[in-house]
């Protein structure tokens, strides 16, 4: 029998700002989990939070793209929007809620989605990547590092099982194709593409002896969606390890330095995305730096047994200054290039309303 892991998360307000959801707003969605565990549509569930995004793991039997999971979902986020953040006045009440009639999958919505249905293993690790103030172009170098380098995971030469290497799927987001690269043969043509994270953007990755789904991640941007900056996708990632597949150990390994990523303050500037445990989620300086937590569980007949919060270890402590040390070297830069995005990606903000509005006072040199 297969298990299926849905994880899907949305902005909906929070407190003081785009810092955290109020515990009133987590209790809501723990309740209707918590019923909906009862009727049987779930086998398992674990709400929690990164920065001000909620983030429903959900575990079931009805394979990805479901649309009563997804409903579950869209209702949960939609409840909490109208029964606890619009009463409290929670800043950025229902955020990433851009549509509010649901028609059978969430995804193009505005919530951010990855799922992935499996043979459980005999044991199944699982890490659960979650990210606050950044895109999901933010797990290109990581992903990367995990199954296709060396430097990173031993197991590529170590491990016959994963000697043979991985197949990346990844997602043009400006035309909405994808394209599967393998890995080693490809390596060259796949960071020819994910190199630009804010256009490519890795979707899935496959085990190519035997095809074994191996990670999967969020790939929304709600910029395009929406056609103007609506707050940025805060990405979400599910990653299986061991046993023929990178260990934990080096699943997490690639996030210890911290890569420059696009988002932090009004999505609109690049900094270090910091690894932390989950009681440090909460952005602050400058909105900011971007957050990632990861949460390991065991896929056991369908549940999730844990968590482990796995960035939260003396271990990545020299990472977590890394990241405040290019923090501050970014911030000096204020509005300047490369700190603030280049000019594609700055076309969601207001921009070309100020390039619109000065156009009458170019004069021809
Ligand atoms: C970034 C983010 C924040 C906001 C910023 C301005 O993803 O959510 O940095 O963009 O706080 O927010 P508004 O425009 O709501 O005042
Ligand atoms: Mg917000
Ligand atoms: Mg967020």
């Amino acid at each position: 029998m297969k298990t299926t892991l849905s994880v899907i998360k949305a902005d909906v307000g929070s407190v003081a700002g785009h810092t955290k959801p109020h515990p009133r707003q987590l209790e809501m969605a723990e309740e209707k989990l918590k019923d909906a565990k009862k009727q049987r549509i779930l086998k398992s569930f674990y709400v929690t939070h990164c920065g001000d995004d909620i983030e429903l793991i959900m575990t079931h039997d009805r394979g990805v793209d479901d649309s009563e999971i997804h409903e579950l979902a869209f209702k949960t986020f939609s409840e909490i929007t109208e029964k606890v953040s619009k009463p409290m006045k929670l800043y950025g009440a229902g955020q990433d809620l851009l549509l509010d009639t649901f028609s059978g999958n969430i995804k193009g919505m505005g919530p951010g989605v990855a799922e992935m249905e499996f043979e459980e293993r005999r044991s199944d690790p699982v890490a659960v990547f979650m990210a606050d103030k950044t895109e999901p172009g933010a797990w290109n170098l990581p992903l990367f590092k995990m199954f296709a380098d060396p430097f990173n995971t031993a197991g590529l030469i170590i491990d016959p099982a994963l000697h043979e290497g991985f197949k990346y799927t990844i997602l043009d987001v400006m035309k909405n194709r994808s394209v599967v690269l393998s890995c080693p043969e490809e390596m060259y043509d796949l960071l020819a593409l994910i190199g630009e994270p804010s256009r490519y953007v890795i979707k899935q990755i496959h085990r190519k002896s035997d095809g074994l789904i191996s990670a999967v991640a969020s790939t929304t941007r709600l910029s395009l969606i929406a056609g103007r900056y609506v707050g940025k996708d805060d990405p979400v990632a599910i990653v299986r390890a061991q046993h023929g597949l990178p260990a934990m150990g080096e699943v997490l390994e690639a996030f210890a330095y911290p890569h420059l990523v696009a988002g932090w303050m009004r999505g609109s500037h690049y900094g270090p995305l910091m690894p932390v445990g989950l009681r440090h989620s909460m952005v602050s300086r400058f909105d900011g730096p971007p957050r990632v937590i990861c949460l390991g569980f065991q896929v056991s007949n369908g549940e999730l047994i844990g968590p482990e919060d796995l960035f939260d270890d003396v271990a990545f402590d020299e990472s977590r200054r890394i990241a405040n040390e290019l923090a501050y070297h970014m911030r000096r830069q204020g509005p300047f290039m490369p700190h603030r995005l280049g000019p594609e990606e700055m076309e969601y903000t207001t921009l070309p309303g100020i390039l619109k509005k000065l156009e009458g006072r170019f004069v021809q040199e």
